[in-house]
């Protein structure tokens, strides 16, 4: 349990809180495994990416009983962003949760295409931004490889792999981007547009280049980390930005 984490701020409630502000929104879950969040999630429109679902029927039909429209993509977010385009042009996002491959580069790949097609007042929560020991933020190109590397009879049931890195990119390449952590369930990013209080001056080999010591070191100032009181401050904030432009 990390430090000042609020027992009730979640990734689930944070996007609950959110779409509760919207009218008719539309929801992204990239990487949505057995739909533990994604059948607590009411959208209008509710769109689901994963190559491999496994998502049991009665959490597909509570899922459908909170969305006027549910679809599911069972693909790469990747393949998603480049076949759906006409879809995505046509209902832009108001909420998405990133949570994924979690490896850096193809977080931070999935937040730049979500924010392609996010609407101006929109916001992305990402999952698994702050790994609370050096294991849970080990590198794997999957769950099945994280768990391949651990030898012995006791696992680790928790991977938030090197999610936490793709913040610190994003605050050294996007300026036009507001992102930070909520410290609470592993970590919960937050990406909005508009002007960001800090930026960070890190280079690619830089950023490939840091460890989970870094982190350990430095946490508050890599991730923007934030109180989970810090949520309702950013999403009147974010309604707020709309009504400025
Ligand atoms: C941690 S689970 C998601 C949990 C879910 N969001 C929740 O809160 O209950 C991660 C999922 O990401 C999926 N995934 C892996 N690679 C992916 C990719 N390239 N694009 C989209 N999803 C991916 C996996 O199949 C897995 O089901």
């Amino acid at each position: 349990m990390l430090a000042d984490a609020l027992p009730g701020v979640n990734r689930i409630r944070a996007v609950q809180q959110a779409l509760a502000m919207r009218r008719d929104p539309v929801y992204l879950e990239i990487g949505v495994s057995k739909g533990q969040a994604f059948q607590r999630i009411s959208a209008d429109i509710k769109l689901a990416v994963d190559p491999a679902f496994r998502i049991p029927p009665r959490s597909r039909e509570l899922a459908a009983a909170k969305g006027r429209v549910t679809r599911y993509f069972e693909t790469t977010s990747d393949a998603f962003f480049e076949n759906e385009t006409a879809l995505l042009e046509q209902h832009r996002i108001d909420v998405a949760l990133i949570d994924g491959l979690h490896t850096y580069e193809q977080v931070v790949r999935d937040v730049e295409n979500t924010v392609r097609y996010l609407k101006d007042d929109g916001v992305i929560f990402l999952h698994d931004c702050n790994p609370p020991f050096e294991l849970a933020g080990r590198r794997a190109d999957s769950w099945e490889e994280f768990m391949a590397q651990q030898s012995g009879p006791l696992k680790i049931g928790i991977w938030n792999g090197d999610v936490w890195k793709a913040i610190v990119q994003l605050r050294s390449t996007r300026p036009d981007l507001l992102v930070g952590v909520l410290k609470c369930d592993q970590g919960v990013g937050f990406v909005r547009k508009g002007t960001p209080e800090s930026t960070l001056p890190y280079t690619p080999r830089q950023i490939e280049a840091l460890t989970y010591a870094d982190l350990k070191a430095d946490r508050k100032r890599l991730l923007n980390l934030k109180s989970p009181r810090y949520l309702g401050e950013f999403l009147r904030e974010s309604v707020g930005s709309s009504r400025n432009t």
